[in-house]
């Protein structure tokens, strides 16, 4: 199980964000926080592309963003290579986007899902064993 997460929001998933680090940390895992600090607004771009560089920078990390919906943090993270940010918005999502697609970072909705559903997420994220083989090649495809 991986012991290192990064994460970030942007001021609409601030509070989420600071109960999932209260979650992990509870459960011994360590956590980087990226930001943001607090509810002021600020752009999710700015946050995504600072987690995307820390990412790969710290391969071994799993990456956390958390915005209003999910998507401007995906938006953001998708654009670089090697990433691969999924926008999880239930179980089978969260399972997956491991088994399939080895996604390095998961994506979640502060507006459209609960403190509960986002740690089942996360939790279903962190069991769930990438499957390789057949989908290594689609994988390496995107960074083509
Ligand atoms: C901020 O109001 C909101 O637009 C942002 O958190 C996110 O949902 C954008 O995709």
């Amino acid at each position: 199980m991986p012991k290192k997460f990064a994460i970030a929001s942007d001021h609409a998933g601030f509070k989420r964000k600071q109960e999932i680090i209260e979650y992990l940390k509870n459960q011994g895992f360590e956590v980087n926080d990226l930001g943001t600090k607090n509810e002021s607004s600020v752009s999710y771009a700015v946050f995504g592309k600072k987690l995307a560089n820390f990412l790969l920078e710290n391969p071994e990390q799993v990456g956390i963003a958390i915005c209003g919906t999910g998507l401007g943090m995906s938006y953001a993270l998708n654009r670089f290579k090697k990433i691969r940010a999924a926008r999880v918005t239930s179980e089978n999502d969260a399972c997956l986007a491991k088994l399939h697609n080895n996604a390095n970072a998961i994506v979640l909705s502060s507006r459209f899902n609960s403190k509960d559903e986002s740690i089942s997420f996360i939790q279903k994220f962190l069991e769930t064993e990438y499957e390789g083989g057949r989908h290594q090649e689609r994988i390496d495809e995107l960074d083509k």
